[in-house]
């Protein structure tokens, strides 16, 4: 049996997060809805139950079929989960009196219990319910509580099964992951052996015997993901990977050779294909964003297709998708009515192009991906570039789009980014980047009125893009940046910064 761990996912904010710990201690774990169907419990060495925004005493709340785990193998409920053991083994679980949410201090009902083994007494956990198991089945033992919740933790007499009212997955439960650890190495017995290392060595294992002597394409964006997925795949299958560079002429100012020359550096069998002329003739006239990203996905697919039909006999299409795009979640709506998402890094794939797909990334998170892009011995400086969106600066130039536009945000991009590199900001800031405006404002230089551009600097921080702030860049960075933009590049004579959060903003303004 695989060293893995099973998280049962019943629609909580923070099962993704449990799911990075148990990586963060070096166990490889996987995520389904409760309800699904694509897994086999007898793979798993343990399972966790996720906390839920169900009340287990409501009639629609997730009823999973635990007959197969408990008391079979380990297994930890959190916070819903918690309840759910104990609601359907004899307990009683009510409403709190006060909905039970933030720091609270954990005191244990005896010393030496294995679960809390070097958890500090006093440790701040985090709680977040507004149901609180008020009895506890008879079997059950109680094994720690809190000021305001008696039953914190519990577990089952004679199983390894256990109970935490709290969040051991989030930062503000100071000894979460210590207790998770406890969880799943000394009472599972699960071995920490899945390192980005040990990632590398099975995935190359596996797309060698998967690929054999097929020929994959791959489309590089400049992107971290496909870049670990195209290095991935030409340690495990050589220039049978064909990699393609799309130029779509709405790159940063030298980014299609410095990258290019990059990949070619890093021994990629890459070709780039300058298709600049080709995008923004498409794009002639088109203002409305969703026209213009309908258009760059268009125009991609056509390009990346004409590019691959030269290579003679391709199977398959590799792509940088990673976990978070591809997990089955359970809709906060409804428990039964599990959502896919879906995403396909290079637009979509055409019908007729009929390749099969590899996707090497496909059960990594984000920091993930960059830990193993470092075991590959990827540039710490590629690792660690911020995003930037398929569609390019086609949706930071607002309105319509001209090569002369272009050439303008690029130039005021550039001393931007370059800036934050110079001042040490950029590996502060999550992602950045100018917008030009489509409007003129007055101003004056030297003893002459101009009427020229305006472009508004970008700077945020963030986790996931999903929700982001404006970063507090210092006055003096921004003083000397606008000025330089307005020296610099012809045709500006306004910089504005952009103090909006997302929500109620977005991060780009198209
Ligand atoms: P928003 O503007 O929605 O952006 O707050 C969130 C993140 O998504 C990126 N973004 C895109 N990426 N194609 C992409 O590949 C797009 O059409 C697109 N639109 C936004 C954006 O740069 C940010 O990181």
């Amino acid at each position: 049996m695989q060293h893995k761990v099973l998280i049962l996912d019943f629609g909580s904010q923070y099962t993704q997060l449990i799911a990075r710990r148990v990586r963060e201690l070096n166990i490889y774990c996987e995520i389904f809805p409760f309800n699904s169907k694509n897994f086999n419990v007898e793979n798993y060495k343990a399972v966790i139950l996720s906390g839920s925004p169900f009340s287990v005493r409501s009639k629609e709340a997730p009823q999973p079929d635990l007959s197969k785990i408990k008391g079979k193998i380990p297994l930890l409920g959190v916070c819903f989960g918690a309840q759910f053991l104990a609601h359907n083994y004899g307990g009683r679980v009510a409403a709190s009196n006060t909905r039970e949410y933030g720091r609270a201090n954990l005191s244990f009902v005896k010393s030496g219990e294995l679960f809390f083994e070097g958890v500090s007494e006093a440790s701040q956990v985090w709680m977040s319910h507004s149901d609180t198991i008020v009895q506890l089945p008879d079997n059950f033992e109680l094994i720690a509580s809190t000021h305001d919740v008696k039953n914190a933790a519990f577990k089952i007499k004679d199983e390894t099964t256990f109970g935490i009212q709290f969040h051991p997955e989030v930062y503000h439960s100071t000894d979460g992951l210590k207790i998770l650890e406890n969880f799943l190495v000394k009472i599972a017995n699960l071995e920490q052996t899945w390192t980005p290392d040990s990632f590398v060595d099975a995935t190359v294992k596996k797309l060698k015997s998967k690929l054999g002597n097929d020929k994959v394409v791959l489309g590089l964006s400049g992107g971290v993901d496909s870049t670990v997925a195209a290095t991935l795949l030409s340690k495990a299958i050589g220039d049978n990977l064909y990699c393609i560079f799309v130029n779509n002429g709405l790159l940063r100012k030298n980014e299609f050779k410095n990258v290019l020359d990059q990949y070619k550096g890093m021994g990629l069998n890459v070709k780039g294909v300058n298709a600049s002329a080709r995008f923004l003739k498409e794009l002639e006239g088109a203002a409305d964003p969703e026209q213009k990203r309908k258009i760059i996905g268009r125009v991609f697919i056509e390009v990346f297709d004409d590019e691959a039909h030269l290579i003679s006999d391709v199977k398959w299409l590799a792509q940088g998708t990673i976990y978070p795009d591809v997990i089955e979640s359970v809709s906060a709506t409804g428990g039964p009515s599990a959502t896919i998402k879906s995403h396909h890094n290079v637009g979509g794939l055409p019908d007729f192009m009929k390749l099969k797909i590899v996707e090497p990334l496909k059960m990594l998170f984000k920091d993930e991906v960059r830990r193993v892009g470092a075991s590959l011995g990827i540039d710490a400086e590629l690792l660690g570039r911020h995003p930037f969106p398929g569609p390019g600066l086609a949706i930071r130039i607002l309105g319509d789009i001209t090569a002369e536009k272009v050439s303008i945000l690029q130039e005021v991009d550039a001393i931007f980014i370059n800036g934050l590199k110079e001042w040490d900001l950029y590996k502060k800031v999550w992602q950045a980047g100018a917008i030009l405006l489509p409007v003129n404002s007055v101003g004056v230089m030297g003893d002459e009125r101009t009427y020229e551009k305006v472009v508004a600097l970008r700077a945020v921080e963030s986790t996931d893009g999903m929700t982001a702030d404006w970063v507090n860049l210092p006055y003096a960075f921004l003083q000397k940046i606008s000025n330089k933009i307005i020296n610099d590049v012809k045709g500006v004579n306004r910089v504005v910064y952009d103090i909006s959060s997302k929500p109620p903003a977005t991060i780009e303004w198209e």
